[in-house]
């Protein structure tokens, strides 16, 4: 389950946490792990990695402290998002994809036999959007496709990617229910057709699934992560909520 940044903080205020939705969240996953779910979970940038990838991205420091400010940044985060997961039961081992992975494109390239290890234990494995460095640069690896490779290497038949909006949103501003990745490969038919514009964030999260699926991946939930209610424990128990489900 990928937490967005646009969940787990204010995106407009700079290392701001929501410490009372991500202790909602935490109940609910509780509740679903005890229910019999094993779930790893996936930070987004959002105040802490964007806006610090944002300040450096150009700016002609050395890329050394670029590196070392970004990485320390989304440490940050991931230690305080697992304090409030071990403050509602739960169990996280914090691991930094910078330390695990090499990213090649889309793809995280991670090694996940320990954090396999860890879920198997009844540990909750996190992992977060990060940088590492790149040939002779540093580049970012995005949560969005940490937890398609992640659910995959893991052997996951979903993925959860909580966010701040309903499910991808069609041209008619209602949510899409289902959306087969052949129809969101059709990018030659006119929006009107197709009924949706997906841009941004968003697009990212569909390229994410496109480059990362597995044979094993059913499908990948969109859902609003800042609603306010049980509806992520209702979707965990199998129930269909407000949401997308993108079918890989
Ligand atoms: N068709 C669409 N349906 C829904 N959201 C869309 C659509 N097109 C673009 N978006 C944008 O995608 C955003 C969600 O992605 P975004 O990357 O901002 O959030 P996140 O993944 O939760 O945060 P982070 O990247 O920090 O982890 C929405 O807030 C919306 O602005
Ligand atoms: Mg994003």
């Amino acid at each position: 389950m990928k937490i967005g940044g646009s969940v787990a903080t204010r995106k407009d205020e700079p290392f701001s946490l929501r410490i009372p939705v991500l202790r909602s969240i935490a109940r609910q996953l509780r509740v679903a792990i005890e229910e019999g779910a094993g779930i790893g979970v996936v930070l987004g940038g959002g105040s802490y990695g964007h806006v610090v990838a944002h300040a450096y991205r150009g700016s002609g420091a050395p890329a050394s402290e670029a590196l070392s400010a970004v990485t320390a940044s989304m440490l940050e985060l991931a230690l305080a998002v697992s304090d409030i997961l071990a403050g509602e039961g739960l169990r996280p081992v914090v691991y930094p994809p910078h330390a695990f992975c090499a990213p090649r494109g889309l793809r995280p390239g991670c090694s996940w036999r320990q954090v396999a290890e860890a879920l198997e234990l009844g540990a909750v494995p996190l992992v977060y959007g990060d940088a590492y460095p790149c040939g002779g640069d540093w580049c970012i690896v995005s949560g969005d496709e940490l937890a398609v490779e992640m659910a995959c290497s893991l052997g996951a038949e979903y993925v959860v990617y909580l966010s701040d909006v309903d499910g991808v949103i069609g041209s008619d501003g209602s949510v899409i229910p289902v959306l087969r990745l052949s129809d969101a490969a059709l990018e030659a038919a006119p929006v009107e057709r197709r009924g949706y514009d997906v841009t941004g964030g968003m697009l990212r999260k569909i390229e994410a699934v496109r480059e990362n699926q597995c044979p094993g991946l059913r499908g990948v939930w969109v859902l609003n992560g800042l609603a306010g209610d049980d509806r992520l424990l209702r979707l965990l128990r199998g129930e269909r909520v407000v949401s997308t489900l993108i079918i890989p």
